[in-house]
């Protein structure tokens, strides 16, 4: 599988991100191979729980910029919207370890996971207004609904780098452990649930998600519409090209 390792072991399968020399960022191919990975944990018997996890100083620096300007995704069925829709819709419970950058998806993908375990060291960061992008991955609706509405215009309309602390008290991360401990604890947890009866905590996760089941659907669609409308401006371009120069972007002229 492409920078994407997984594997099943004891009920627990795991998604390990290994692409360290570009932090991690997910391209389209990787995107795919973790949706394929969550289907076949969710079809296997013997799957119970889903554990994901980057390097131990890095989760993501989220999508691949690099994609973004040359393979743009381009519906509902390409590979980010699969991943997307595999953990959000996903009935066995999800459990991630992040440390280092946790940048774009690298964030919003914990909204949607069960068990969310931080180091300290961990670099949250939402930068979509600041790349000329819209959230993705419901978090307009799930950042205010976890966070408060402040907390998330802050963390969304601003885009700046927070710390494990503040992701702690805006309800994105479950639990702070300290360095060195991350992937032992979160393995810890996931083969705890891995020993609890199946059939109620799929019922259990259900009911505390049935709520919102369709509000995500819609908030993901809308969100994917402007997101794909944006990734083609002016704005957008200037913002990732003045990443890959290494300088400030210029959005003056707009
Ligand atoms: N897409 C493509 N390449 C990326 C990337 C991304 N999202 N993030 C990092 N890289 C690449 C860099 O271009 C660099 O490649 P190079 O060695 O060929 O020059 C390499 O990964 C290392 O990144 P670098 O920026 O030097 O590491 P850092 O430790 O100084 O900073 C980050 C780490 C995550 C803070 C920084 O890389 C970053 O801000 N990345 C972009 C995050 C982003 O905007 N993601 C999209 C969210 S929607």
């Amino acid at each position: 599988m492409p920078h994407i390792l997984t594997s099943t072991k004891d009920r627990v399968t795991r998604i390990e991100l290994d692409r360290a020399d570009k932090k991690n960022a997910i391209t389209a191919d990787m995107y795919q191979a973790m949706a394929d990975a969550l289907r076949a944990a969710e079809a296997d018997p013997q799957v119970r729980v889903v554990l994901i996890h980057g390097k131990p100083d890095c989760f993501t620096a989220g999508n691949d910029l690099k994609d973004f300007l040359e393979r743009p995704p381009s519906g509902d069925g390409s590979p980010v919207f699969q991943f997307l829709q595999g953990i959000s819709t996903a009935a066995k419970p999800l459990v991630a370890a992040v440390a280092g950058p946790a940048v774009g998806i690298g964030t919003t993908m914990l909204l949607h996971c069960d068990f969310v375990y931080a180091s300290p060291n961990t670099r949250f960061q939402m930068p979509f207004v600041t790349l000329g992008l819209v959230p993705e991955a419901a978090s307009s609706l799930l950042l205010p609904l976890s966070a408060g509405y402040h907390r998330a215009a802050e963390l969304l309309l601003l885009g700046k780098p927070f710390t494990a602390e503040k992701a702690l008290a805006a309800g994105i991360v479950t639990e702070i452990v300290p360095d060195g401990e991350l992937l032992d604890h979160a393995l810890e947890v996931a083969a705890s649930i891995a020993a609890l009866p199946p059939s109620s905590l799929r019922m259990t996760k259900a009911l505390l998600k049935t709520r919102y089941g369709a509000a995500v659907k819609e908030a993901m669609g809308a969100e994917g519409e402007k997101f794909r409308a944006q990734l083609g401006s002016a704005e957008a371009k200037e913002a990732m090209q003045a990443f890959f120069e290494k300088r400030k972007p210029d959005f003056s002229r707009f």
